[in-house]
């Protein structure tokens, strides 16, 4: 059994105050919003991973194809001796990125999901004899102190995580990722590609209703959280395609005119009858705009693979 460590970086009650400041913000605005990091407590973490499994649910399959394919590539290029990964989740995909880097000293998940993160961790250490994995419970849309281990590194982020960043954040986080780099270290980075609409809202509108449950879980984290009365039953699940912005949105529409009582912010909520709430934006991409918000940051894009489909890429970029 390896070593394993989990370490919290955020302060006493700083989840606390960020979900009242987040939900504040969003639902005094207008439009109406979430931040999607608010999806994943323990139960939002499960269903995220049952979505995984679902036969709509198309970007965990397409990118464990290419990491099957290109792990030996990503080793080579790379080098890595610290894998560094952000919204690792359960790490379930990482498993064939750190089998194929044979020099690899230190694994460091970084998620808010601590029960995602402890069970991952744990699970790799066992499995991986002579690997250092170093949980880290923090947002990484923060500043992040990541532990002192061996170059090079190499940050992952997979799923297309970095869609569920609004254009303006996601500069930002590419700026803040780059400086966790020294030169000729890399980032590996997941990104869903711009497809017909029919397949993209189905991803996000399951039959078996799997998406809808996940959605809603916000309002019970909110309900648990803050001491509101949301009724989950009383909003419908949406997802549809901005054709304009190439993003997928997920929201909750009220069915009714009803009033929710957040008790810990002191607040009241008037839903008119279907109103909506921004819950998530997803963002699609192409392969020449993945390359401009890369270089403007200081990564240099190295190598683009995708399925066979060509529904979901990998990149490898090279910190200049
Ligand atoms: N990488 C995995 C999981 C993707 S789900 C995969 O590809 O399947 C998104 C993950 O990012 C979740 O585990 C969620 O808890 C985490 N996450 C979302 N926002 C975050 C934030 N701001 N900081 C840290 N982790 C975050
Ligand atoms: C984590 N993230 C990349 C998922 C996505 O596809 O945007 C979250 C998700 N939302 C609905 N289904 C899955």
């Amino acid at each position: 059994m390896s070593p394993f460590r989990l370490t919290r970086t955020l302060p006493e009650d700083a989840t606390g105050a960020a979900l009242r400041a987040d939900v504040r913000a969003g639902l005094t605005g207008s439009p109406r919003t979430l931040p999607p990091k608010w999806f994943y407590d323990a139960r939002g973490s499960e269903l995220f991973e049952e979505i995984t499994a679902l036969p709509e649910y198309y970007p965990t399959r397409a990118e464990r194809e290419i990491l099957l394919a290109r792990a030996g590539d990503i080793a080579a290029v790379s080098g890595a001796r610290t894998l560094v990964e952000l919204g690792s989740g359960s790490s379930e995909k990482t498993r064939h990125l750190i089998a194929a880097l044979g020099g690899l000293h230190t694994y460091v998940p970084v998620d808010v999901s601590e029960s995602a993160l402890a069970g991952a961790g744990r699970a790799l250490a066992a499995e991986r004899p002579g690997l250092e994995v170093h949980a880290l419970v923090a947002d990484f849309t923060a500043e992040l102190a990541l532990p002192d281990t061996p170059g090079p590194r190499l940050v992952a982020f997979l799923g297309g995580t970095i869609g569920n960043l609004l254009p303006t954040e996601r500069a930002a986080f590419l700026a803040s990722v780059r400086a966790l780099l020294a030169p000729g270290d890399a980032l590996l980075l997941g990104t869903d590609l711009v497809k017909d609409e029919k397949t993209l809202v189905r991803a996000y509108d399951d039959a078996a209703g799997v998406t809808a449950a996940f959605n809603k879980n916000v309002l019970a984290v909110l309900d648990r959280e803050l001491g509101a009365d949301f009724d989950p039953d009383a909003f419908d699940h949406v997802a549809l395609w901005d054709a304009e912005h190439e993003w997928i949105e997920m929201r909750l529409r009220s069915r009714t005119a009803q009033s929710v009582k957040i008790p810990a912010l002191e607040l009241v909520v008037d839903f008119a009858e279907g109103e909506e709430l921004r819950t998530e934006v997803s963002a699609k991409f192409r392969q020449e705009g993945v390359r401009a918000e890369l270089a403007a940051a200081g990564l240099d894009l190295a190598r683009w693979w995708t399925d066979e489909e060509g529904r979901f890429a990998l990149s490898l970029s090279v910190a200049r």
